[in-house]
């Protein structure tokens, strides 16, 4: 089963991906096809949250509102009209670090750092979707 063609946002740039197969994870399209192997597979049920990644869509005010999904759940035809951002979009062009993840690294939020993508992105939606409340990143982020 296959669905029409699709066109999303990523790195800046809209692709567009016919005959989408119904049940292509975002997950197995990142990493099998645009090779963007910084999102990791753990539990592939959403349970874990490695794969988390951010999902981009004009609100109703024309604002860009961001809301963190698990890739492994996420159907690769849901990205239609959408923009999809992976830990690889917060690279500065300098290379610098984003401020969530300075905060990660200033206060050792990390644990093996398999998962540590997804924490990213995750932060990352909530920093952009609360920066007033969210100040400057700092330890109180991450904790
Ligand atoms: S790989 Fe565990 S939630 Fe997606």
């Amino acid at each position: 089963m296959t669905t029409q063609t699709i066109r999303f946002l990523q790195h800046g740039a809209v692709h567009e991906i016919a005959d989408v197969p119904a049940t292509r994870t975002v997950l197995q399209h990142l990493r099998e096809t645009a090779l963007c192997t910084g999102t990791k597979e753990g539990c592939a049920e959403g349970d874990c949250g490695a794969c988390t990644v951010v999902l981009g869509e004009l609100d109703a005010s024309g604002e860009l509102a961001l809301k963190a999904v698990n890739a492994c759940i996420q159907f690769l035809p849901t990205l239609d009209s959408r923009a999809l951002f992976t830990v690889e979009d917060l690279r500065g062009e300098d290379g610098a670090l984003h401020p969530v993840q300075q905060a990660l690294v200033d206060c050792h939020g990390l644990q093996c750092g398999f998962c540590t993508p997804g924490f990213v992105m995750s932060l990352w939606a909530l920093y952009h979707n609360h920066p007033a409340d969210a100040g400057p990143p700092s330890c109180a982020l991450v904790r």
